[in-house]
């Protein structure tokens, strides 16, 4: 592979799921840490392992199961990621979100992204959603953006937009949803860096100065790629921990994955309400 994804990887991996699936799908999601669980519940499901596909990163990261789930969920036709791979596994930009470029390729127009966040916010506490209005790229900003390399013309111009990362139309019907559920959420800008290792205090506190409300280490790239394809996305945080922002108290990975388990039943009636009003 070279050092930028070109079409002819993403139509190799495009070719060998076309070949086992037997329907278009049309919405796609990523499950982030812990959230796998999620994709439990989509019926008729075809399940692909990430390493039968050609092209495809594997994820090293314990709490991503690293397959596809495509089937039905609530009537919607679904190409569900359980478990993302990240930059701090040592893949390229352009490797991390070639599941996106895939499933657009596939058929899909709409991305629904979740992740495990670090609560920047002080009104946040593990277990809550966050629905994500924006973002800060900090990871981009430092160089390292997806759409960095020769532009894939087939999916979008060189220069995208990115007034509109996540979709008003979207977020409205996801709030309808948590409304008609009495699920509780906040609403908050994201903030994207690479990670592994968790912030300092000092980080944290640049942070939130800048505007962040939640911190991970995921998602701005992928919808960077899917943006630049025209897909519409929707982005939900899963609360896993207070961000540190005094350095009185730790943040490890196993709090991230047993806040996966309070959060899963909150994000798949989310996204259970979301799928069945689009
Ligand atoms: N920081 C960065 N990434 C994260 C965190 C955090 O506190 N929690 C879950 N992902």
């Amino acid at each position: 592979m070279s050092e930028f994804i070109t079409m002819t990887d993403i139509d190799r991996a495009v070719d060998a799921i076309r070949s086992r699936i037997d329907i278009q799908p049309e919405i796609g999601l990523i499950l982030g840490t812990g959230l796998g669980p999620l994709a439990d519940s989509v019926e008729g499901a075809t399940i692909i392992p990430n390493r039968e596909i050609p092209c495809w990163p594997i994820s090293t990261v314990q709490g991503h199961q690293g397959r596809l789930v495509i089937g039905e969920l609530e009537g919607k036709n679904v190409f569900i990621l359980q478990g993302r791979t990240h930059f701090y596994e040592g893949y390229t930009m352009g490797q991390t979100t070639l599941s996106v470029r895939v499933m657009k390729r596939l058929g899909c127009d709409t991305l629904i992204v979740t992740n495990a966040a670090g609560a920047i916010n002080s009104d946040y506490v593990p277990g809550d959603l966050m629905m994500i209005t924006d973002h800060i790229n900090l990871i981009g900003m430092g160089g390292a953006n997806p759409l960095m390399g020769p532009n894939l013309d087939e999916f979008g111009v060189r220069f995208p937009d990115m007034s509109q990362p996540y979709d008003h139309d979207l977020l409205a019907t996801a709030r309808a949803a948590c409304d008609a559920d009495g699920i509780p959420y906040h609403q908050g800008v994201y903030v994207g860096l690479a990670g592994p290792s968790f912030e300092t205090p000092a980080e944290l506190r640049f942070l939130k100065a800048i505007g962040a409300d939640a911190v991970g280490m995921s998602t701005v790239p992928e919808v960077i790629v899917a943006r630049h394809s025209g897909m519409r996305v929707l982005g939900v945080s899963g609360i896993s921990n207070k961000a540190n922002l005094d350095g009185s108290t730790i943040t490890t990975h196993e709090e991230v994955l047993e806040a996966g388990q309070v959060l899963v039943p909150k994000l798949t009636d989310l996204i259970r309400g979301t799928l069945s009003r689009l």
